[in-house]
Order: C-alpha cells, then structure tokens, then sequence
C-alpha cells in the first residue's frame, strides 16, 4: 500500500493538472452522512419520495423535513482533512479544477477556486415560479412548514438538483472543458452510479488521463477505469499522499 502511495505521489510530482471528481464520502467527516451504504440519507429517506422534482411540487412539506434535517448537518459543517488537502493541492500548483456532485459548498471553504458545482449548490434557495434566488439563512430553515418567494408566494427549494431536473448547463459546459485538459482524474468518494455525473470520470480516462481513485470501498469505476485504487477514508488517505509529496 504504501509503494502505491508513493506511485501516486510521483505521478502526481510528473504529471499535475489534477481535476477531482468528488461525492458525498469527502463530507462524512465533515459530518454531512452519505446518500448510499448503512448510515445513508437514502436509508431513512427513500430518493423517490423526497429527492424527486415531482414530489417537491406534489407535498414540499413533506421534502422539506427532509431538508431542514440535511441542511441543519450542511450548515454546522467544517471542510473535513480531505477537503483541505484539496486545497493544498490547487495552492501547489498541482489540482486545477474540481468537479462535485456536493451541494455543500465545502470546496470552497477549503480554498478551491475552480469548484464545478454540477448538481448545484443548496446554500441557496430558488423559486420554481419566478426563478429568483436568495440566500438560504438560519431565518429561513426556521420557517414552518417551509420558506416562500417574497414575490410568489411559492415553496422555495434548495438550488441543488432534484432527480428529474436538468443538470445546470454551465457545470456541464465547464465541466467538459476541465476533463479535456486534464492528466489525472481524480474519483474521490463517489459512489459512481449517478447519470449524467458519473460520465466524467470516464470521459476523462477515454482523453488519456490516469484515473487515481480513493474510497473506503471498490465501485464502478475501480475495476473499470483506476489505476490506482487507494483504499480508506479520504480524510486519511488524501493527507497521507499530500505528506509523501512534501506539501503540508
Ligand atoms: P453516495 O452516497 O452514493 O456514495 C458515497 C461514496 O462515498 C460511497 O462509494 C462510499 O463508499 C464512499 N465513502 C463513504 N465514506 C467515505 C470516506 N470517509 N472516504 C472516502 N469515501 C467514502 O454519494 P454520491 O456518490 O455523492 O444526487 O452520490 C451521487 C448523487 O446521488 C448525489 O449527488 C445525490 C445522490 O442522490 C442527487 O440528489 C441528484
């Protein structure tokens, strides 16, 4: 493992212009759970009920029990040692781009400046009527049963993308210009298995990147796309690599 570790370091020191693709699993540490696995949202919460577009315009007081708990968890959230570790990579030189499927704005609070937010971001609220958006405040998730458009009057909803919703067309955009340039994808906590997002990590090994991937457990990508499989918490794993590279 740890001759993987300096494999990785080294390809890294050779290549740089890392674009990361990240998931739910880089916040477990931050304390935000992940949609899949035993401790998932998805568990409590079926996706179909409460993560549909459909549902929302159905019974949003109903969604949004499920939103105030996940954004009470978003809110109190500090980026985890894999999100720092990011950031120290971009501030080396190293990482150019991160493409998230996250809505909680960590990335960002970790010092990334080139974050790809390509299922939105739910620090915002939008109205599905006027399509006006305002910050989403404490104020806000204390509103029962839930906050309204000042000019509508309508439900508001968190600006992250709801199945049934179009990716916004900018991620896509931006997203597809980081993987054309980039030399190593880098699949950090994901389970893989959302469509369009999970394309961009293959679209980026089919243009020549290496694929170094780190999570507590195989996924689609790993027998199909990594050449580097770096198992455990990215909050352990990623330090551990950034140590090896000499960037602390
Ligand atoms: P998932 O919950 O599907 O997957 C989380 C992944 O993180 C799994 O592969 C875990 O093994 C891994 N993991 C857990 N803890 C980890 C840790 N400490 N370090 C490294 N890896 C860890 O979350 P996503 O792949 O992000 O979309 O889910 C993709 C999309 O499905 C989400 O953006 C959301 C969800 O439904 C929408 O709601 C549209």
């Amino acid at each position: 493992m740890v001759e993987t570790y300096r494999e990785v370091a080294q390809l890294i020191r050779e290549r740089g212009n890392i674009v990361a693709f990240t998931g739910a699993g880089i916040s477990v540490e931050s304390g935000i759970p992940a949609f899949r696995g035993a401790q998932g949202l998805w568990e409590k919460y079926d996706p179909a009920d409460y993560a549909d577009i459909r549902s929302f315009i159905e019974e949003p007081a109903k969604v949004w029990t499920m939103l105030r708990e996940m954004t009470r968890l978003i809110f109190d959230a500090k980026p985890s040692p894999a999100h720092l570790a990011l950031g120290l990579l971009e501030k080396a030189g190293f990482l150019r781009s991160i493409v998230t499927q996250n809505v909680d704005g960590l990335h960002q609070r970790a010092g990334n400046t080139d974050v790809i937010e390509y299922h939105g971001n739910s620090l915002y609220l939008v109205c599905l009527k006027c399509q006006g958006k305002v910050p989403f405040t404490e104020e806000a998730l204390s509103l029962m049963p839930y906050p309204v458009c000042d000019k509508c009057r309508e439900p508001l909803k968190p600006d992250g993308v709801f199945f049934g919703e179009q990716i916004p067309t900018s991620a896509v955009q931006r997203a597809h210009e980081a993987v054309q340039k980039c030399r190593i994808m880098m699949i950090v906590g994901t389970s893989g298995v959302v469509y369009p997002a999970a394309e961009i990590p293959f679209l980026a090994a089919s243009r020549g990147a290496a694929v170094v991937e780190i999570n507590v457990s195989p996924t689609p990508f790993t027998s199909g796309i990594s050449g580097y499989f770096l198992q455990g918490s990215a909050s352990r794993v990623l330090p551990d690599v950034l140590h090896i590279l000499g960037v602390e």
